[in-house]
């Protein structure tokens, strides 16, 4: 199995190299014993181990620098080391430099197990970290965001443009256009990418409680504050703070937000002194802004400090030639994280899937109010539910073929709408009158109760004369 744990353990005393060999064998585990630290490095250097057990001293090269050689090859590898009472100080010198735990002789093999169980533990736990954090910079990354249609290549043109600056940008859209995801790329593009990346939704928190999140406060600032809490300005100091929704803050906390962009300091609630922060701001809204600055329902020098540089994020309905794009960008992603998931999750997605025409038609036509989340979920949806190796019209919700059969019986009502329907009656019964008339206007008008005028006027509107 790939995903066994593998030990290498180093002891020159046969007896605990067999019987602690054994014991870890029984349980499962894929091991390594020899008995000296060069035989050590050299399977090291063969293939990498989760698990390194050494006894401290060893013939040759001590324990604790078998530790940091082993690590300098494999920094994953986490080391236990095992010593004699004499040896303790050793050992603790040994965890300074980044040895997992010790084992004092004599040990009982419960002892050992329980450690080496919870070495492996920790190990896992790392993996997962390091795989979460790559699929976390994977995700943003510019290169991970779809489109080709001329709204969004002016959009990565302007992301890339402000990422090499240090201004305030304000990204508009509709909800689930990709607004955190345009605001994490300019990030990690950013010279600051290696700092924080903070983001804070202004509209899900009430006035108080936003302010002490943003701000901070001091140890007893107010009941409950127990201690001091660093605000997330304070957090995204060298990194970039994003202000979700920020159409929903407060008039008190818009004017103490304009103070922090204009001095880039700030006092934290019940505190005294100033904070210096160095942040970028980037903020979102899905709200007409620039509207509510105009009507006083938002502070109009907020609004031009926040709106230094503005990136439009067009909805998925104004760029249907990026749906396919997108259907194929989201399938991977979803087969690929159900294959990589870390060990003891359960991955419920077939490998790869395709999609038929007309489901891929469906998904094409639709008016996708929430837009490309919207997207996203239904086709997490329809790999989830959807049987076949194909995704057809069956596992799409039923909004969608609604929709399209709306879509269609409009073109077939269209033509039939009141205006035109009545135009054409007009037409025939003026002709009609006419020619039972004789072409006398005057006597046709008379027939039909209108005056004369207007009848000349209609006619001259269907070009009958
Ligand atoms: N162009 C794109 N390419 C790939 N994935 C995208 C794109 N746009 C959006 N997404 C994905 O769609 C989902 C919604 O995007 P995001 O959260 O950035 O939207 P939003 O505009 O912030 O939404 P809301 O207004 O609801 O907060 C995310 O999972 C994001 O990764
Ligand atoms: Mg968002």
């Amino acid at each position: 199995m790939a995903n066994t744990p593998r030990i290498l353990l180093v002891d020159d005393d046969k007896n605990i190299r067999e019987t602690l060999g054994l014991v870890l064998r029984k349980e499962g585990y894929d091991v390594v014993v020899v008995s000296s630290s060069k035989e050590a490095i050299e399977e090291n250097k063969k293939s990498q181990f989760t698990l390194l057990i050494t006894d401290l001293k060893l013939p040759d090269i001590d324990g604790v620098q078998l530790i940091s050689a082993v690590r300098k090859t494999n920094p994953e590898t986490l080391a236990i080391i095992i010593t004699a009472h004499a040896g303790l100080e050793s050992a603790i010198r040994a965890i300074r430099l980044g040895a997992y735990d010790y084992i004092q002789k004599p040990f009982k093999m419960e002892e050992i197990l329980l450690t080496v169980k919870r070495a492996l533990q920790h190990a896992e736990l790392l993996r997962q970290n390091v795989y979460l954090k790559r699929e976390l910079k994977d995700k943003y990354h510019p290169d991970n965001i779809v489109g080709t249609t001329p709204g969004m290549l002016r959009t990565f043109d302007l992301i890339r443009k402000v990422a090499g600056t240090n201004v305030t940008v304000l990204i508009r859209g509709e909800s689930g256009t990709g607004k955190e995801l345009a605001a994490r790329a300019i990030h990690h593009m950013s010279q600051r990418g290696n700092g924080k990346f903070v983001p804070l939704s202004c509209g899900a928190l009430p006035e108080t409680l936003l302010e002490s999140e943003l701000f901070g406060y001091e140890k007893g600032a107010f009941t409950g504050a127990v201690s001091r809490k660093p605000g997330l300005f304070e957090m995204a100091d060298g990194g970039t703070l994003f202000l979700d929704e920020i159409g929903d803050l407060s008039p008190s906390t818009q004017i103490k937000v304009l103070r922090v962009l204009q001095e880039r300091e700030f006092q934290p609630v019940g505190g005294v002194k100033q904070i210096k922060v160095d942040i970028r701001l980037i903020s979102a809204t899905n709200k007409d802004l620039e509207k509510a600055a105009k009507d006083g329902k938002f502070r109009e020098d907020l609004y031009y400090r926040l709106n230094v540089v503005t990136i439009e994020l067009p909805p998925l309905r104004e760029r249907k030639d990026d749906i396919p794009l997108l259907v194929q960008h989201f399938l991977k992603q979803f087969s690929k994280s159900s294959q990589n998931l870390p060990r003891g999750s359960t991955g419920s997605f077939a490998s790869s899937k395709t999609v038929s025409k007309p489901a891929m038609a469906l998904l094409t036509n639709y008016s996708w109010p929430g837009n490309v989340r919207e997207l996203e979920n239904v086709l997490e949806r329809a790999m989830v539910l959807g049987t076949g190796d194909t995704i057809t019209p069956e596992d799409l919700p039923e909004g969608l073929v609604v929709d399209e059969l709306a879509r269609t019986n409009q073109s077939i009502v269209e033509p039939l709408n009141f205006k035109k329907a009545r135009d054409e009656f007009e037409e025939q019964f003026l002709r009609k009158i006419l020619d039972i008339c004789g072409g006398n206007i005057s006597e046709a008008a008379r027939k039909s109760g209108i005056s004369r005028r207007y009848f000349h006027q209609k006619i001259k509107k269907y070009k009958i004369y």
